[in-house]
């Protein structure tokens, strides 16, 4: 999997953030080539859950770690909250057969990552960067 099409607009600044945001980007793109084949599509899509499980964790020890609080912390939160609820239901729509396609799918992933990344990740992370830069 490569992930030549991985948009630099979306760097956080963060390597470990930074690494985790590229690996969800990358298995989104994979995602898109498993349509048609219903087993796959369930095997890459419990992936996905599995990273993006571990990112929130990661993002949200962090917030811990660095006293990150208030109603942008609340909001980032709930946004991550947001999102695996929606996957868990792809998850369940994909079981029935409910879902056939991974592709509006993988758009609406994209879309969220995009504007979750600018909207929450990005203050998140220059408000990390300020407790280190002041920890030093
Ligand atoms: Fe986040
Ligand atoms: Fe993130």
């Amino acid at each position: 999997m490569d992930d030549s099409s991985w948009d630099g607009s979306l760097a956080t600044g963060d390597p470990v953030v930074d690494e985790q945001h590229r690996e969800i980007h990358r298995i989104l793109e994979y995602a898109e080539t498993a349509d048609d084949r219903p087993e796959e599509m369930m095997a890459v899509l419990e992936r996905l859950m599995d990273h993006v499980h571990t990112h929130f964790a990661t993002e949200e020890d962090l917030m811990e770690a660095t006293s990150y609080t208030g109603p942008a912390a609340d909001d980032h939160k709930a946004d991550h909250h947001r999102l695996t609820d929606e996957a868990r239901g792809a998850v369940l729509g994909l079981r029935s057969g409910e879902i056939t396609s991974m592709r509006p799918l993988v758009e609406m992933l994209q879309d969220w990552l995009a504007s979750h990344v600018q909207d929450h990740d990005r203050v998140f992370i220059e408000h990390m960067r300020a407790v280190r830069a002041g920890s030093e």
